[in-house]
């Protein structure tokens, strides 16, 4: 992934023990394609060495505004005219301090203030003690930074290094890449709400036993984030998986069908756009058994009588909304063979503008995938590619057709 190609970032780091996370952060920035200029605090140089930071972004690191490298003596105007964005990682409390109140007495705090702020944004990942989160003077120069214009990239929350546990840890590298990468990105989403479902549906057959179905969620999950990066406001019903949260969704947990038909229909009035991606179970058991199954000792297995589960999409591709095209709805269609003839059936069955083909036994758990995507015009191919990178395309051709 080249996410970041092109793009030049400081990057920035505070004395506080989450350094050791910025090593990470910065090869993974560097990874996924943008050149990165340490600047550390001297602080920040007792946690971690330059040598290291050095090492990671292929670059020299500057940490004095008295660095004589630069021709014109200037590191804080070079440095920060060079840039596409400004990220702290970490940001101490101190530094916010420094940040809110436009001090300038080291080389970093400098060139944030000497940077051109129309131009060059101020992305800010703090990390420090929970008491010196939640202390109201840090809250009150977190918001004036935002009114600054500062972008805030969070907290995570659980055990810190003093022993303590609460909100006020660095967000992890994997989490800060996210962000930075959906920062850069277009918001022709801006405003606008997306529904997602994704994963298998899990029917009970008694307590210990259910029926479900080989689907993994990933394609669903990268449809939320790409939707987040686009600048919606996504709400993700997952069935049951084991993958992380999209940052900056709101994920809702679901096991059966109708669980998630509740779920999805409970949002979908707000919103603009909905993804059925999940693999929603065609059939559930008749009726749960309230105790665990035993054999009988026939050497037969019981007999399970089974009724099928409501239609999410249909149900909410007939809804009013969805009809006047207030809600664009978009379906999947998982099929073994005859791709073309099944999605197109299948799209005119489920009344929706757009549905999205494509083999399950080739996408099921795999990390690319080939889509069909069948609308009333034809059938257009997005061919082979890694999951993330179809959900943007399919964002995009998302939007050209229900906002342009
Ligand atoms: N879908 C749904 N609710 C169901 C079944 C399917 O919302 N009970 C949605 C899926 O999320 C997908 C689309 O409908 O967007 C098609 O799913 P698929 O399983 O391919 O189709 P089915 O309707 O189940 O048709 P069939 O199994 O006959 O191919």
């Amino acid at each position: 992934m080249t996410d970041l190609a092109g793009k030049h970032l400081v990057l920035g780091l505070t004395g506080g023990i989450a350094c050791y996370k910025a090593a990470e952060l910065c090869r993974g920035l560097v990874k996924a394609g943008a050149e990165v200029q340490v600047v550390m605090t001297m602080d920040a140089a007792r946690f971690i060495t330059p040598v290291t930071m050095q090492a990671l972004s292929g670059r020299p690191v500057f940490d004095s505004t008295w660095d004589a490298r630069e021709p014109n003596h200037m590191p804080h105007i070079n440095l920060s005219r060079a840039a596409d964005a400004v990220l702290i990682a970490p940001a101490s409390a101190d530094f916010i301090a420094k940040l809110a109140q436009g001090r300038a007495d080291d080389l970093l705090s400098l060139l944030c203030l000497a940077r051109p702020i129309a131009r060059v944004p101020l992305l800010v990942a703090p990390a420090m003690n929970r008491e010196m989160w939640a202390h109201p003077a840090t809250q009150r120069n977190m918001a004036q930074l935002a009114a600054d214009g500062g972008v805030l990239l969070g907290v995570g929350s659980g055990w810190q290094a003093c022993g303590e546990t609460g909100d006020g840890r660095m967000l992890e590298p994997p989490e800060l890449l996210e962000d930075v990468i959906a920062f850069f990105a277009p918001k022709p989403l801006a405003g606008r709400r997306v529904l997602v479902t994704a994963g298998p549906t899990y029917e009970a057959i008694d307590p210990v036993r259910g029926i479900t179905n080989r689907s993994s969620g990933k394609m669903g999950f990268a449809i939320a984030r790409a939707a987040r990066e686009a600048g919606a406001e996504v709400t993700l019903v997952a069935g049951p998986v084991a993958l992380p949260t999209p940052r900056g969704t709101t994920r809702i947990d679901v096991g059966s069908a109708r669980e998630m038909l509740a779920a999805v229909q409970h949002h979908a009035d707000a919103a603009d756009v909905f993804i059925a991606t999940a693999a929603v179970a065609d059939w559930r058991p008749d009726a749960a058994a309230e105790q665990k199954i035993k054999k009988d000792g026939s050497g037969r297995a019981p007999a399970l009588a089974f009724v099928e589960n409501p239609d999410i999409l249909a149900t909410v591709a007939s809804s009013p909304r969805a009809q006047s095209g207030a809600l664009f709805c978009v379906g999947f269609a998982a099929e073994s063979q005859d791709l073309a003839a099944n999605a197109a059936a299948k799209r005119e069955r489920k009344g929706v503008p757009l549905l999205v083909g494509n083999i399950g036994p080739a996408t099921f758990g795999h990390d690319d995938n080939t889509l069909l995507l069948v609308d009333a015009h034809g059938a257009h191919e997005l061919p082979r590619a890694p999951k993330l990178e179809l959900a943007r395309e399919l964002i995009a051709e998302i939007v050209r057709r229900a906002f342009a």
